[in-house]
């Protein structure tokens, strides 16, 4: 059974403040130590005996309660992750002034666990200038900014500003946890060692038209891209996933540009990689496209008993973002391959580097029972010489963190 990690949720007065009690169920179903902070205002919202319940540990509102066990310092030191979510507009501008005038103030400013906020305001808040300062000085500070989203707030009005949705913030979260405390070692560094960079990650499988119903496809999932970029924004990056047919959903805070075929990819990609500092080709590009699509259905009539169809090969894009890089772009791709001999798929894996010409290379076997759709991966990092710099085996997440390690 794993130690359970004691994660120290702050609630603030947002009317967001009712999805944090799932934001709380999830962090206690994961078998973690959860102990609520909820803002006077935080309750106007939500109700105390919930949060409790939930939670399963008493709420604490107020500084001058327990003083005896001087618990305004206590529960900042006992923590592993704080989590404030939502983070009002006024409770952002405390966290980035330093103030100590509540129990949440107190208790972040005497810890040192890894700090994620999930802000929730309306969109002119978030813009205003002052929270724009005040979030750009957290971010400095290597704290997580999760959302927020884009959507339908509060009232009939829409836009920036609403709360990133608990099952993002809860992922993230275990992400920047997960990175802190590995595998329920003593709380490390958790600095974002990727705060400020560009990553542009693609992620799923290319979708070829035949015709308007029909398409050439790929059994990749997109859990590996999406994990690294889940991962690299924990990690504090600024992430950007060229998507193609996912199976899982993306953060929102994650900015994402649909794609279908690899064409579009090759359109995105390209596009996108100019401002990017690191390059993750995740995704599985078709390497072939049928030579024409058809404006309507292919018929059974109209075919026969057999079907040929012409394929054209479709543009490399690993080997083109790698021959187009510049100085201090650091290109990372991907071998999907189905040999099952070890030594076998180490040498298609530095044929591929070679032809590739990216600086690392990441092979792993697919087939029905590994790599695409599943949620664990087994993964071996080439250099651009060949030479093995990692071997790993675990969840897609914990694969993505070794990948990133690579940036350096
Ligand atoms: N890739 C790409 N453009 C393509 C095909 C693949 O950018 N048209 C990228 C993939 O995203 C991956 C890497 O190249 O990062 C290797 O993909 P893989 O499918 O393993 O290799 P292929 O180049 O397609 O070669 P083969 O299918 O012959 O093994």
């Amino acid at each position: 059974m794993k130690t359970p990690r004691t994660i120290v949720v702050g609630i603030t007065g947002g009317i967001a403040a009712y999805k944090a009690v799932n934001i709380v169920r999830a962090f206690v179903l994961n078998g973690d130590s959860v102990h609520v902070i909820a803002t006077p205002a935080a309750l106007r919202f939500v109700g105390k005996p919930t949060l409790e319940a939930i939670s399963r540990n008493p709420v604490h509102t107020d500084l001058y309660e327990g003083v005896a066990e001087v618990r305004h310092v206590a529960i900042g030191q006992g923590a592993d992750l704080i989590v404030v979510a939502p983070a009002t507009a006024n409770s952002i501008a405390k966290i980035a002034a330093g103030l100590a005038d509540d129990l949440l103030g107190n208790t972040i400013l005497a810890s040192t666990a890894p700090l994620v906020i999930a802000p929730a305001m309306h969109t002119e808040m978030w813009n205003n200038p002052a929270t724009v300062a005040n979030v750009a000085v957290l971010r400095s500070r290597g704290i997580t900014i999760v959302g927020p989203g884009v959507g339908r707030l509060t009232g009939t009005d829409s836009g920036a500003g609403r709360m990133e949705e608990p099952d993002t913030i809860v992922a993230v979260a275990l992400a920047v946890l997960d990175r802190a405390m590995p595998a329920g070692e003593a709380a490390a560094s958790a600095v974002p060692d990727l705060a400020g960079r560009r990553v542009l990650i693609s992620a799923g499988g290319t979708r070829e038209p035949l015709d308007p119903v029909r398409f050439l496809g790929n059994r990749s999932s997109g859990k590996q891209g999406v994990a690294l970029a889940q991962a690299a924004l924990a990690r504090g990056a600024l992430v950007t996933l060229v998507a193609a047919n996912l199976e899982v959903a993306v953060p929102t805070s994650i900015t994402t540009v649909l794609v279908g075929s690899a064409l579009e990819m090759h359109e995105a990609m390209t596009r996108a990689a100019g401002t990017a500092d690191v390059i993750i080709m995740a995704a599985a590009v078709a390497d072939y496209r049928p030579r024409s699509v058809q404006v309507g259905k292919i018929k059974k009539e109209d075919v026969g008993d057999t079907l040929t169809l012409e394929l054209v090969k479709n543009p490399d894009i690993l080997a083109e973002l790698s021959t187009a890089s510049r100085p201090g772009q650091l290109i990372i791709g991907f071998a999907a391959e189905t040999e099952t001999d070890a030594d076998r798929l180490l040498a298609l894996g530095r044929d591929k580097i070679t032809r590739k010409g990216c600086d690392y290379l990441v092979v792993n076997r697919v087939g029905q029972d590994a790599g695409f759709g599943t949620e664990r991966n087994t993964v071996t990092v080439l250099d651009r010489h060949g030479v093995i710099v990692n071997e790993v085996s675990g969840s897609k997440m914990s694969v993505a963190n070794c990948i990133l390690d690579l940036i350096g």
